[in-house]
């Protein structure tokens, strides 16, 4: 298997001297006030890559000191042009070391480094665009009907102090969309990596150090969920949570948050219909719509893992599928030509495997698939082939909970009035996508308002007019002034004060036509 060069370099910067991998605060690289550590593995192989610093509530609540400090302090006095030029030093800086930050998300989570490679652009572009937003921030002027000569405008100013809470299914890139608006408006954070993959964050943060940023400003407390990230969650001193992982998760952040009335975003996870029709280009819908479920494993929020085939090419259609995902190569992330890499953990091979027992029990047929991988090179990881399952049912627990593995439940159409309707019962869902060839029932698809509960990723590349409002509006609040006769009069904060808690549970969008992103995986 042709390793890449740097493989062991990564590994020894990890496990160098069984030193701890430590957290930072305040520009500092500490221990767990506990000094407590856990241990982060590859999925692939099981080998341990890092033992890792512990945080905890005591580490979050010094890591918002410094956050708050740093936000009323010298990061206050950053005018955008300064945070612009910080941005793109950090993005020149993560350029120069992609190759070793893909290899780490791949040797620390598992996906392929083709994968992990091939994000260099997307998360390259979305940084450079924050940078760009950093100048490009405004408030407005409004008419009034005040009585007398007033004049009245708002100011954007940060929202101060956000939790950054993480998943393991992309590190890098929720790195990235969470500290990039962050540093772009001029907020403070404190990330809280995934317990699964915490060793991109952590790197990330030496080279955020080495781009200089500020101490205090950006803050990196890795630990568990139900300690470091419930301690975040629920801090006062907090402004704003941003969070992205499952929605059970998402719910306890929203009750967490209601101490304070904190901002919340979330982004939640998902059980996508894409939608195909007989007069749809096979050859560009069959690959389409499998890595739309296979890429990263199946572990992608927005994956369309409820595949509606129109009846009369279902069975043409579930056998090329199945042929398509029988084909691609699974194994160690690290070989360039492995295509899907393991699940992430234990935790999820077992919820994933259990699925699988459960759609046989439902009585769906695994068409490919449908096992674990056990034996030789799998051994030791935790592997699951691309599998799809014919002969699903709207009401089966697997066309109904996110699975979060490579497994696509296929379920036949006929009525396109229907389909909608049976696109959008569920409880929840993400994206959608729909091939045909026709323009007109692609439009028509795409108007019905598909059931969401979680944000879209308002993010650069995703329809940049939106993403601009998404910063405008989550990462900033308007303070208004009503200057007069040369007086000042500012309600400043007083629309601070109106901060609710903001659950961004959008209903909208729908059906769009599933981009050759989704085909190239
Ligand atoms: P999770 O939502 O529990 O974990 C995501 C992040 O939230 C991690 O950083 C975790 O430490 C943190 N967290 C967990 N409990 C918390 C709490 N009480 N307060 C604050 N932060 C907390 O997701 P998990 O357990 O890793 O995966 C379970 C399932 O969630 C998956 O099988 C999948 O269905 C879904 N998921 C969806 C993701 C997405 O991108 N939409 C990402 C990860 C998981
Ligand atoms: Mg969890």
């Amino acid at each position: 298997m042709a390793m890449p060069q740097t493989i062991e370099a990564v590994r020894h910067s990890f496990v160098a001297g069984g030193d701890v991998k430590r957290m930072l605060i305040n520009g500092e690289w500490v221990r767990a006030a506990s000094g407590k550590t856990f241990e982060s593995r590859n999925p692939a192989t099981g080998d341990l890559l890092a033992t890792v610093a512990q945080g905890d509530k005591e580490d979050i609540d010094r890591a918002v000191a410094a956050a708050r400090a740093a936000f009323e302090g010298p990061w206050s006095k950053f005018k955008p042009y300064e945070r612009q030029a910080l941005l793109l030093k950090i993005g020149d800086i993560i350029e120069k070391h992609y190759e070793e930050l893909s290899l780490l998300d791949t040797m620390d989570m598992g996906a392929p480094i083709s994968r992990t490679r091939g994000t260099k652009q997307r998360v390259l572009g979305m940084l450079r665009w924050y940078a760009g937003m950093a100048t490009s921030i405004h408030g407005e002027t409004i008419e009034n009907s005040l009585p007398g000569e007033y004049f009245s405008y708002t100011l954007k100013e940060p929202v101060g102090v956000v939790g950054a809470i993480i998943p393991w299914n992309g590190p890098l890139g929720a790195c990235i969309w969470k500290i990039g608006p962050a540093l772009a408006t001029g907020c403070t954070v404190i990330l809280k990596p995934a317990e699964e993959a915490p060793l991109t964050p952590l790197r990330l943060g030496e080279l955020l150090m080495d781009a200089g940023v500020p101490p205090g400003v950006v803050n990196i407390v890795p630990g568990y969920g139900e300690t470091a990230g419930a301690a975040l969650a629920a801090h006062p001193g907090v402004d704003k949570v941003a969070f992205t992982g499952s929605h059970l998760t998402g719910q306890l952040i929203v009750q967490a948050s209601a101490g304070n009335l904190k901002r919340v975003s979330l982004e939640l996870g998902g059980k996508s219909p894409d939608v195909v029709f007989a007069d749809a280009d096979l050859e560009m819908a069959v690959p389409g719509a499998g890595m739309a479920v296979f890429a990263n494993s199946g572990q992608i929020c927005s994956a369309g893992t409820r595949l509606f085939v129109e009846r009369k090419v279902y069975d043409e259609f579930v056998e090329r599928v199945a042929n398509f995902g029988k084909g691609l190569k699974v194994g160690n992330g690290v070989d360039p030509d492995t295509q899907i890499g393991p699940l992430v953990s234990e935790q999820q091979y077992e919820r994933v495997t259990s699925y699988l027992s459960t759609g046989r029990q439902e009585g769906a047929r695994p068409v490919t698939g449908g096992q674990a991988l056990t034996d030789g090179p799998f051994a030791k990881g935790y592997f699951v082939p691309p599998t799809v399952f014919a002969d699903v049912k709207d009401e089966m627990r697997i066309a109904q909970e996110e699975i979060f593995g490579p497994v696509i439940s296929a379920i036949p159409f006929t009525d396109v009035d229907k389909v909608i309707r049976r696109g959008n019962a569920t409880t929840f869902g993400l994206g959608s996508g729909v091939w045909t060839r026709d323009v007109g029932k692609a439009h028509r698809l795409a108007k019905r308002p598909a059931r969401r509960l979680s944000v879209d990723q308002l993010l650069p590349g995703n329809g940049s007019g939106r993403a601009v409002r998404w910063l405008q509006d989550e990462w900033l609040r308007p303070r208004v002034g009503h200057p007069a006769d040369g007086r000042v009069f500012e309600c400043k904060g007083r629309l601070d004060q109106n901060r609710v808690a903001r659950q961004d549970i959008t209903h909208g969008g729908s059906a769009a036509l599933r981009s050759s992103q989704a085909i190239a995986g």
